[in-house]
């Protein structure tokens, strides 16, 4: 199968962005990682981020016609506020999951709501960079 890796905004920061939070992992490393487990599984892993709310939009619609089969999916700060990507998802009826480095809900106030946790397969979230390996880990358990 082919799955989709997604990072919302600021997540090409990772490995110094606030690293008490998130880690020292680079995002370039987790991708790396993520794709060489899901290589060694005989699946195929895309990944693409993005600060732009609509390049997220158009990177899952584009997913509808590559025959992607699930989306992994860390939407950082528009997990809180965007009905778009939550619309794109239901437009291309692709499973997916959704991640998260830190655990929002024992954080702010603000970021306890998500437009996505109620229409994905699964959430995995609050164990730092390893949370992309249960997710995808989980993901290809289900996979033939
Ligand atoms: C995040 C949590 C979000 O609240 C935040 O805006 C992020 C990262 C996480 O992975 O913990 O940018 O999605």
């Amino acid at each position: 199968s082919t799955l989709l890796l997604l990072h919302g905004p600021n997540l090409n920061l990772l490995g110094t962005r606030e690293p008490e939070i998130y880690g020292s992992e680079s995002l370039e490393n987790i991708n790396t990682r993520l794709r060489d487990t899901a290589t060694a599984s005989g699946h195929e892993l895309l990944s693409f981020q993005s600060n732009h709310e609509g390049a997220l939009v158009d990177r899952i619609q584009q997913a509808a016609g590559e025959g992607v089969s699930h989306i992994l999916i860390n939407p950082a700060a528009y997990t809180h506020t965007s009905v778009a990507i939550r619309d794109a998802l239901l437009a291309v009826a692709i499973p997916f999951t959704e991640i998260h480095l830190s655990n929002p809900h024992s954080r702010e106030e603000f970021r306890h709501h998500s437009f996505l946790s109620d229409i994905a397969q699964g959430v995995v979230v609050g164990f730092g960079p390893q949370s992309y390996d249960v997710a995808l880990n989980g993901i290809l358990s289900t996979l033939a």
